[in-house]
């Protein structure tokens, strides 16, 4: 999701020196680089503004799942999804503590993403309407983040990648729960069937962007994908995506909104429709139907929290002075 949005910092073959040669050759033999050997200032900065904005994505994702605890259908789902959206707080922590590997803080990093200097996915713009929403955010947004994630536990870079790890397994819980949700919503009452076909409706394309911009728009992959900070081209992961997904809809009886969704025997893949990509800049840029509402809850989580982060610098401070004197 992330990936969307990263660009690279490489440098032109004549200005490659003898380190980043070498550098390029620890990676090649899929060695991991840890957060104090020398690495290309391009390679630090990408990762920063990648693991940053998985980061973001992380805690902004909570939002329009977060909105929905008080108002699940029963007790049981309501723990289901109280555990989900902790697990998210929790793949934000572990991320921004890789980000923090490379020499940038977590405050900076807050405050690029509450000035809008750093982006989160665009699918968080988009609102959460119905209770069968929670079920196509699982299968589908989750769905997606699981499709970018997983190749990404190779990754070079050591703690993004067994950050990776971790996040992976739990993201599965998720997808699965998201189609937990579908398979009884779509299994209900023609009521609720027309709910989880209109979250399908809405849904569907907002997570074919989760990808990024067609490969031949994106033209930032190269260096990253050397430098294996990024394992899959946008449309290799988008194609892998609608592959496992439409046979997963039509499990459910419910219809992909694409009239020209067809199997292609040739290239063993469907053909299917691209999202509208002036739509997803238009969201990136800010105009979303939620940009607004979820960086402000963001900023006001942050201005609330401000006395309880003063309180534990003081009482740091406090114990610290206290074990000098013990120590004297
Ligand atoms: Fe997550
Ligand atoms: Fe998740």
């Amino acid at each position: 999701m992330y990936a969307q949005l990263v660009k690279s910092e490489g440098k032109s073959k004549a200005e490659l020196t003898p380190e980043d040669h070498a550098f390029q050759a620890r990676i090649d033999a899929g060695e991991k680089i840890e957060p104090k050997e020398w690495m290309p200032e391009g390679y630090r900065k990408t990762l920063i503004r990648q693991i940053g904005q998985h980061a973001h994505s992380e805690i902004v994702g909570q939002l329009p799942e977060g909105n929905w605890i008080t108002r699940a259908p029963t007790l049981e789902r309501k723990q289901i999804l109280l555990a989900k959206v902790q697990d998210e707080a929790g793949h934000g922590l572990y991320l921004y503590c890789a980000a923090e590997t490379l020499g940038v803080s977590r405050d900076e990093l807050l405050e690029k993403l509450h000035s809008g200097d750093m982006k989160y996915s665009s699918i968080f713009n988009y609102p959460t309407l119905t209770w069968a929403d929670m079920g196509a955010v699982g299968w589908l947004v989750d769905g997606a983040a699981i499709m970018n994630q997983v190749p990404l536990q190779r990754t070079s870079y050591g703690p993004y990648s067994r950050a990776m790890i971790r996040i992976c397994k739990e993201e599965s819980f998720h997808q699965r729960q998201g189609y937990a949700i579908m398979m009884k919503m779509a299994n209900g009452t023609p009521e609720q069937k027309q709910m989880a076909q209109d979250a399908l409706n809405r849904l569907w394309y907002p997570s074919l962007m989760m990808f990024g911009p067609s490969d031949k728009d994106s033209v930032h992959s190269v260096q990253s994908m050397a430098w294996k900070i990024k394992m899959n081209t946008n449309d290799e992961l988008r194609q892998k995506f609608v592959d496992q997904t439409v046979p997963q809809a039509e499990y459910l009886g419910l219809t992909v909104p694409d009239p020209n969704l067809k199997w292609n025997e040739e290239k063993g893949g469907y053909d299917f429709s691209e999202p509208d990509w002036d739509e997803f800049f238009n969201v990136i840029k800010g105009n979303g139907p939620c940009n607004k509402e979820r960086l402000g809850a963001r900023v006001k989580a942050w201005d609330d929290g401000a006395w309880y982060r003063e309180a534990m610098v003081a009482h740091a401070k406090k114990k610290a002075a206290r074990r000098t004197v013990a120590a004297e």
